[in-house]
């Protein structure tokens, strides 16, 4: 397995201070524009598959499961708890966003 680019939605689509749920490969993925920063962040807690789209984000780029308050850092899905979100790298270009997503090899 590998990471490739995949484009998740027009920049336009997701203003600072917004989310967006978009789907990549049958996976939901939490989109958030924390003043201008792009997060994206696997849309089903580790814990027990609470919608992160729906958690509470805090200023400093963590959010919090609106399940069970349990809380990911955005940048790296850490937790103080004994969890692991999947995050993924972004990257805007031309206008769109894009996100490191695993792929299978071709070769
Ligand atoms: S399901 Fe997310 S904290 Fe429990």
């Amino acid at each position: 397995m590998s990471d490739a680019w995949h484009a998740a939605c027009p920049l336009a689509d997701l203003p600072p201070g917004s989310r967006k749920l978009i789907k990549i490969e049958s996976v939901d993925i939490a989109l958030f524009n924390l003043a201008g920063t792009i997060y994206a962040i696997k849309n089903r807690c580790p814990h027990r598959s609470g919608p992160l789209i729906r958690g509470f984000v805090d200023p400093t780029g963590g959010i919090k499961c609106p399940m069970h308050g349990w809380r990911f850092d955005l940048r790296d899905g850490s937790s103080e708890r004994p969890a692991q979100a999947t995050t993924y790298p972004t990257k805007i270009e031309n206008g769109y966003i894009y996100l490191a997503f695993p792929s299978p090899r071709l070769d």
